[in-house]
């Protein structure tokens, strides 16, 4: 028998003006995006922006519907619509931002596992770890790769 302890890695900034150039833009564009997010049952906005390897950027909000599981979360919402518009283009970044409607400041912005996953398909696609930024009002952690943000994760050769 032997303990393993598995260790995830992250650079805590202390707000947007600490974060590189690239980094700031997607983290401002999350906020946007968040604040046109459609949320009437939970009041919690969240954005996120995905920029690719060919340059573009595209960003997405959490789309939620009165038959609850028919929503969708913003990571998802922005990530399969890139890859709709843009098959097999690497996925390089995605930054996340949520707003509390009512009640401020806004946490750290954490995927749920569903997104995780989704995320974890297109770092295996791009075949480089995807720069992951998560916001909130007060600071901003960077992370390289999903291994991050979901160890011990299905793949799909885990099919074969
Ligand atoms: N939500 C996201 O959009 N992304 C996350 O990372 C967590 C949760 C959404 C789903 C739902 O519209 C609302 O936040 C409350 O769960």
């Amino acid at each position: 028998m032997e303990e393993i302890t598995l260790q995830i890695k992250y650079t805590e900034f202390t707000g947007l003006d600490q974060l590189p150039e690239n980094d700031c833009k997607l983290v401002s564009l999350a906020r946007e995006a968040a604040k046109k997010g459609y949320a009437p049952y939970s009041g919690f906005l969240v954005g996120a922006t995905v920029l690719l390897g060919n340059g573009e950027i595209i960003t997405g909000n959490n789309q939620e519907n009165a038959a609850y599981p028919s929503g969708l979360c913003a990571e998802r919402t922005a990530l399969f619509y890139a890859s709709a518009q843009f098959p097999k283009v690497p996925v390089l970044a995605i930054a996340i931002s949520t707003i509390n409607i009512g009640n401020t400041p806004s946490e750290i912005a954490k995927p749920c596992g569903a997104c995780r996953q989704v995320m974890a398909e297109y770092e295996d696609i791009a075949g480089n770890p995807i720069r992951i930024i998560l916001d909130s009002s007060d600071k901003i952690l960077v992370m390289n790769g999903i291994d991050n943000l979901l160890p011990l994760r299905f793949k799909k050769e885990d099919l074969k």
